[in-house]
């Protein structure tokens, strides 16, 4: 067959379903951009964030390393100092500029990046373009990787300039105009009676590699809270003294309480006795009634404490998450569960560079369920699962409960 014949063998509609997904991505990223100024895009306010140019930069690098170089017979790189720069983890693919470094990168600039995503963009237009279909299925399965990847780091730039502006004694608005999305405001638990289920991905639509193998897991009996956690009932828990009583916290919570100083979630502001919110749209009243964000996996686990409850674990969340029993499962807050981040049963990583994608951060992170009001549009899935280290509170992190009370009783 013919390189002719092999592309042929190949649909149009599909090659422009793909470019279209692959545009639709990359234009979401500038957006997320656009109203940020050079100065913005370089700040780094701390190790864990990164600048939104690197953000722009790295995703590009992404596709640049694992979609075109092997791909493309002498593909001419933007820059070949790029690879240094904006490779973030992956040992496979080289050495690369220490993470808590990158703010101090004012070269490239802003400018220079967009230069540098244009040029990736266009290879990668090509390709799809001109792919045989012979090594169309490889392309297709790192392209949508690429994909999901970009759209994580969105929601990263949305988290990262947050805390950097959240420095800034003028509290400068992302978007002045950004509101909140609504909660649902059905209280009450549902029960989940013990039973065998099946968790992890079954489908033959896209995921992560840790969402699978599915496998069977004993859930319940449990009741799990059909809404989220608000601000009100947190500032229940700062009025009770929840922050200053080491009975409600984990040894290394109550640790790290001490050292941080915290007296309150991430992004509050005890603006002359009042509690204020820094959000995307600048500091704003805190909204009792509205899910609590930019809790740490030790606050919310110290917050359930006090209530006499628990953490659901991941299982519980998807089982109950799958029976449409969760209101705001998606689209507010990513959920703190008490499961530790670790492979399940069967496991295996991919060969290669992309092998260190999630399987070598199984240790020490725990799982978040759900998604979260940055979270791309079609992102997240019920299988879903984000991990983050129990400290972290920079993302839009709350937690809903679990009532273990009368586990006893119920048989
Ligand atoms: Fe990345």
């Amino acid at each position: 067959m013919t390189t002719a014949a092999l592309k042929e063998a190949l649909p149009k509609s599909e090659r422009e379903r793909w470019i279209e997904a692959f545009r639709q991505v990359r234009r979401e990223t500038e957006r997320r951009a656009a109203p940020l100024s050079a100065e913005d895009q370089v700040i780094q306010s701390m190790p864990d964030a990164s600048p939104i140019k690197w953000h722009r930069a790295h995703t590009t690098w992404f596709f640049e390393t694992f979609l075109l170089q092997p791909n493309v017979p002498r593909y001419q790189g933007f820059d070949e100092r790029f690879a240094f720069l904006f490779n973030s983890y992956y040992v496979a693919a080289g050495p690369r500029h220490a993470r808590p470094k990158r703010g101090l990168i004012t070269r490239p600039d802003a400018g220079e990046v967009g230069a540098y995503r244009a040029h990736v963009d266009a290879a990668i237009e090509r390709l799809i373009g001109e792919a045989g279909s012979a090594a169309w299925p490889e392309i297709a399965r790192i392209l949508e990787i690429g994909l999901n990847h970009e759209e994580q780091h969105q929601e990263l730039m949305l988290t990262d300039i947050l805390h950097a502006f959240a420095q800034n004694p003028t509290f400068p608005a992302f978007d002045a105009s950004w509101q909140p999305p609504q909660a649902a405001t059905q209280a009450g638990y549902v029960e989940l009676p013990e039973g065998i289920h099946t968790i992890g991905h079954q489908t033959d639509d896209y995921c992560f590699d840790n969402e699978g193998p599915s496998h069977r897991v004993l859930v319940g009996p449990v009741r799990i809270a059909r809404a989220l956690v608000t601000n009100g009932e947190w500032l229940a828990f700062m009025n009770d003294g929840g922050y200053a009583n080491p009975t409600h916290w984990l040894s290394d919570g109550w640790a790290t309480v001490q050292n941080e100083g915290w007296q309150a979630p991430g992004h509050w502001q005890d603006c002359d006795g009042a509690w204020k919110q820094f959000t995307l749209a600048g500091l704003r009243p805190i909204d009792p009634a509205a899910p609590v964000t930019h809790v740490s996996y030790y606050e919310a686990d110290a917050f359930a404490r006090w209530s006499g409850k628990h953490l659901p674990t991941e299982a519980e969340w998807e089982v109950a998450a799958r029976a449409g029993h969760l209101d705001d499962a998606f689209g507010i807050a990513w959920q703190w569960t008490r499961s530790s981040y670790s492979p399940y049963p069967g496991f295996v990583a991919c060969d290669g560079a992309l092998g260190e994608y999630n399987g070598k951060f199984m240790i020490n992170q725990m799982v978040l369920r759900g998604s979260s009001l940055a979270t791309p549009d079609g992102h997240t899935r019920v299988t879903y699962r984000n991990f983050f280290y129990p400290p972290a509170r920079w993302q839009f992190t709350g937690l809903r409960l679990a009532d273990y009370a009368e586990r006893f009783s119920l048989t």
